[in-house]
């Protein structure tokens, strides 16, 4: 019997807590009233559905919920409002101290989509109008379809597929060969083939026996015997069943009361509670023959394991003891080469290694990182790559093989710590070396610290998940093995080798004699979102090496939920996940507060978010560089590299660069005067964004070229600089408060910016409406409208955007038809019925389809815009608005026309459109074409690798010297 409101709410008003005793009393008074009633019934309150007082008892218990959690709301707030919010609060990072909860930045929310409130088309506050047809992803999960369309599949499914979720996945996945895989694994779960059903714990707890029943005892409704869980399980309910239950949440005993309850607890209840059976007389809902508690009367069982207490670290080592050796398992994806390298320098011992995990898809990064395999002894690159997503199944097979090559390699490490391209160290190498010899054999993962039903289910764990066509798709409930505590939380760890040859040996060879317990969770992991966030915890607890526990992962988290948490990855996964931050300057308190703490490491960075923070901590370790080491404020990030094959390289993205290497030619041409220099670009080898303390300075192109006809190649490289428009017509508050007004695209909704930062857009680019405010002197909410009027002036799309007070920036996502018209577009601001500001962006027409030359066909269909008329409601009243100046017919005619532009004329077209969006502000020439200064002077070049904004400039921060051989390390400048 729970009666858990009046415990657990004491804000509660005293009116309704009266009521409640009052009506204890009555419950009371009704059940002795009915016993002397219906004494002959041996099992009455059962069958006593009508019954009042059961009736009571329900009201006060259940509210509904078919599960309740308790003693989890450390505010006190009561758990069936809570039971409803999205979030879920994570531990990740022990929180310090002073933390409130109100910015509480270690807030996790992972729920599925459609069961979020943040789907609309928008965030913070702006209200985007509802789309008016669909976008071409297809529906979102939760679909209204209860048959599978067997008419669509190239494939007989082996069984009759029910499930709603697997055949919504299986409708959306876009192969054949997906939706096999996707029909194939429900059909297993439907069969109970897939998953073991119970797994073998081999974590020793003497004293303890798997279900043996300790009795019947008297349970108190302010002293619950048993506090550490609770579930109201209507149907399922036995002794077997809350057993399993409470094992999995990890707790020692489990108790079953008043029929349908299950309780979980720590503490052994003591003798002087001690009843009859005869006192536990209820049926259970799963067994009629067993007995399920009764009326304030709990069974209780033993689950067999023992309370879980994670070890405490040790501060020193033990003297004499060698100083451990790490493997540090760099998993990158990204192109931040120059970070990766900075890491790396960090990081460097010759007595440590890495072994390095390039995403499949990432060439760029793996093969710039390859020249450090042969450089660097003990670095090597893993030639098995995954193509890992987030939050995929591939990034634990991932973790699992690089592990066992590891173990492979004929190294001798003591611990593998997994890291990412965006984790920066917060110690010394030394202090990392000496706390984990303090601590060898030990096993460091960070644990959710919170309720496990809770955690399994916003974790998901208790659903299906199957990855393939780069996504995980939710296929459906499912339960998870019986006979194993269930743990997780952070996926970034430290394990010991022992562990690692543990659960990464079995897993790959075939050979060697399966532990069952890895065998078993590697199954169910391959069907599991997050798995790495699981996989270690479990496998850990539940082995030999559940001694070995120590909960810290060594890291700082920067969760900052209110951006990270925006279910920004619903079109990877069938899940709403978070994201922590990017660290910035204003973060230093926190990374400084780690100092005294037993945290070595702390994500995220980004330089290209913000570099002065990597500085300061780097400095903050190894003390701070001399005042004339170059470029230290400067960051270079690839974005484009003509060697790679994937990612393919944007269309749009390389007819721009080609372009902007055509201006920059053509700006070379006319400086020499006399034009006694003729320019001819050729190849475009590299386009990289060049940062400057912390700002975008525009974007830098290297391209072949030859000069005045030579028969030498000579490599230039030219930065250039995105232009921006933006006109304000009218003096209105909403004009006035813009700071920025511009259209790119790939809108990062955590870090509030695009990462387009060249702003190039194409005819199947998905344009952004980005716009940032000033702080509004004087508090007022509006709406404004925002006009999309297309090259040809057309009115496109229209979208209306709530502005709450208090809003600083914002981004507006418009539904256009692809390909979009290429050439100049506009966006008006529409406030009060006037136009009052507007901005210009450029759609690109294509040179390039997947690297070759368009044909005049070609051109004819990307070019010609969508095909189809925009219908927009109540277009000759917005169109009022607009400028009537504009005269469409000629502006018509004239995409007509370019749309049949191709060859030269296209290039022109191309040129003269960039022209007007994109300055060229310097250029140089690498070093090893110095002779072309000789050739012809009169372009006055500068040497690249003397020009402090070029990608060839010095950058020591970032390069990779010799080992040094008295410390062992990379020297730093
Ligand atoms: C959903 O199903 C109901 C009843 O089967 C049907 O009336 C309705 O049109 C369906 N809705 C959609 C969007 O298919
Ligand atoms: C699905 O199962 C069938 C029959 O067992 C098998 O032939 C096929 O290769 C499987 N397909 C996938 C994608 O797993
Ligand atoms: C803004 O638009 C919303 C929704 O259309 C409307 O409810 C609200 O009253 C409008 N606010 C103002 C200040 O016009």
């Amino acid at each position: 019997m729970t009666d858990f409101d009046v415990n657990m709410a004491p804000a509660r008003n005293l009116d309704s807590r009266w009521v409640r005793r009052y009506r204890a009393f009555f419950i009371v008074g009704s059940v002795i009233l009915s016993i002397q009633v219906f004494l002959a019934y041996r099992f009455f309150p059962i069958d006593a559905e009508g019954d009042e007082s059961a009736q009571e008892h329900r009201d006060l218990s259940g509210k509904g919920l078919n599960l309740e959690v308790v003693n989890e709301d450390l505010n006190g707030g009561v758990s069936s409002r809570r039971f409803k919010e999205n979030y879920f609060v994570v531990d990740d990072e022990d929180s310090p101290s002073n933390s409130n909860p109100v910015n509480g930045l270690y807030i996790r929310n992972k729920v599925p989509p459609d069961k979020s409130d943040s789907m609309v088309r928008s965030n913070g506050g702006a209200i985007v109008k509802v789309p008016k047809f669909n976008s071409k992803d297809g529906g979102s999960p939760g679909l209204n379809r209860t048959s599978l369309r067997l008419e669509e599949l190239d494939f007989v499914p082996a069984c009759d597929i029910v499930a709603k979720e697997a055949i919504s996945a299986i409708h959306r996945a876009k192969t054949q060969l997906c939706k096999q895989k996707l029909a194939n694994i429900t059909c297993l779960i439907q069969q109970r083939q897939l998953y073991p059903h119970h797994l073998p714990n081999s974590c020793p707890s003497p004293g303890f026996t798997a279900g043996k029943s300790l009795g019947c005892y008297r349970d108190e409704k302010k002293f619950r015997l048993l506090s550490g869980y609770y579930a109201n399980l209507k149907t399922t309910n036995s002794p077997k069943h809350c057993i399993n239950m409470c094992l999995q949440s990890g707790f020692p005993y489990a108790g079953v009361q008043y029929s349908t309850e299950c309780f979980c607890g720590n503490e052994e209840p003591p003798s002087a509670s001690r009843r009859p059976d005869s006192s536990c007389n209820m049926k259970c809902p799963a067994d009629p023959k067993e007995a399920c508690g009764g009326y304030f009367t709990i069974n209780v069982f033993e689950t067999g394991i023992a309370k879980f207490t994670p070890q405490v670290p040790r501060e020193v080592a033990e003297s004499g003891e060698p100083p451990v050796k790490i493997a540090f398992l760099l998993t990158l994806n990204g192109r931040a080469l120059r970070q990766v390298r900075r890491l790396i320098k960090v990081l460097f011992h010759r007595d440590h290694f890495f072994y390095i995990h390039v995403d499949a898809r990432q060439d760029y990064l793996y093969r710039e990182l390859l020249v450090l395999e042969r450089s660097l002894p003990n670095v090597r690159l893993a030639r098995h790559r995954y193509a890992t997503i987030w939050g995929g199944a591939s990034l634990l097979q991932m973790l699992l093989t690089s592990m066992n090559e590891l173990l492979k390699l004929g190294w001798e490490w003591d611990f593998v710590i997994n890291l990412s391209e965006s984790d920066f160290p917060v110690k010394t190498n030394n202090q990392l070396v000496d706390f984990l010899t303090a601590n060898k054999g030990q096993n460091f993962v960070k644990s959710h610290g919170r309720e496990v039903q809770r955690f399994i289910q916003k974790q998901g764990l208790d659903k299906t998940f199957v990855e393939c066509d780069a996504h995980m798709w939710r296929t459906g409930d499912r339960r998870l093995p019986w006979g194993i505590q269930m743990d997780g939380g952070s996926d970034w760890v430290a394990l010991s080798r022992p562990f690692v040859g543990y659960v990464a040996t079995a897993v790959q060879d075939v050979h060697i004699q399966k532990d069952p317990l890895v065998e078993g969770l590697n199954t169910v992991f391959k069907h599991t979102l997050l798995p790495a966030e699981s996989f270690f915890h479990t496998a850990l607890r539940n082995s030999y090496f559940c001694d070995t526990y120590i909960d810290n992962n060594l890291h700082v988290t920067n969760w900052k939920r209110r951006l990270g948490c925006k279910c920004q990855y619903k079109h990877v996964v069938d899940w709403c996940g978070c994201s922590p931050n990017d660290f910035k300057p204003e973060d230093w308190p926190r990374l400084q507060g780690t100092e005294n703490r037993q945290l070595f490491f702390a994500r995220k960075f980004e330089p290209v978010i913000n570099q002065a923070i990597i500085d300061q901590v780097e400095e903050w370790l190894y003390g701070p560089y001399p005042s004339n080491v170059a470029n230290l404020q400067s960051y270079w990030q690839s974005v484009y590299h003509c060697a790679d094959l994937s990612p393919p390289p944007d269309d749009s993205l390389v007819t721009l660069a080609a372009s902007l290497t055509r201006l920059s030619s053509k700006g070379l041409a006319l400086r020499a005067d006399g034009n006694s220099c003729f320019v001819h670009p050729g190849n475009v080898l590299e386009v990289t964004s060049y940062h400057n303390n912390d700002n975008y300075k525009g974007s830098l192109l290297l391209y072949e070229a030859v000069v005045n006809g030579g028969s030498k190649t000579v490599i230039i490289e030219t930065w250039v600089q995105p232009q921006h428009y933006m006109t304000i017509l009218k003096d209105t508050e909403p004009s006035r408060r813009l700071k920025t007004f511009l259209v790119s695209s790939e809108y990062d909704q955590k870090e509030q910016m695009s990462r387009n930062f060249l702003h190039n857009l194409g005819p199947f680019s998905e344009p952004i409406l980005v716009y940032q405010l000033g702080v509004n002197p004087q508090p007022s909410t509006y709406n404004v409208t925002f006009l999309w009027v297309d090259p040809a002036g057309e009115l496109v799309e229209v979208s209306e955007v709530h502005v709450e007070d208090g809003l600083v920036g914002n981004y507006v996502k418009p539904l256009l038809r692809e390909p979009l018209l290429p050439g100049i577009w506009t966006v008006n601001m529409v406030y009060d019925a006037a136009v009052v500001a507007f901005t210009h962006f450029l759609v690109t027409p294509l040179q390039f389809v997947s690297g070759a030359n368009v044909s005049q066909q070609q051109a004819g269909f990307l070019h010609s815009g969508p095909g189809q008329p925009y219908q927009i409601h109540d277009a000759a009243d917005w169109n009022k608005l607009l400028d009537n100046k504009i005269d469409r017919s000629a502006l018509q005619r004239k995409a007509v026309v370019n749309a049949r532009r191709f060859g030269l004329d296209l290039k022109d077209w191309i040129d003269n459109l960039n022209m007007k969006f994109y300055k060229v502000l310097d250029t140089c020439v690498t070093s090893s074409s110095r002779h072309v200064l000789l050739e012809c002077d009169k372009l006055h070049l500068k040497i690249c690798e003397n020009t402090a904004w070029s990608s060839l400039a010095p950058d020591s921060k970032s390069q990779i010297g010799m080992v040094n051989l008295t410390t062992g390390r990379l020297n730093r400048w």
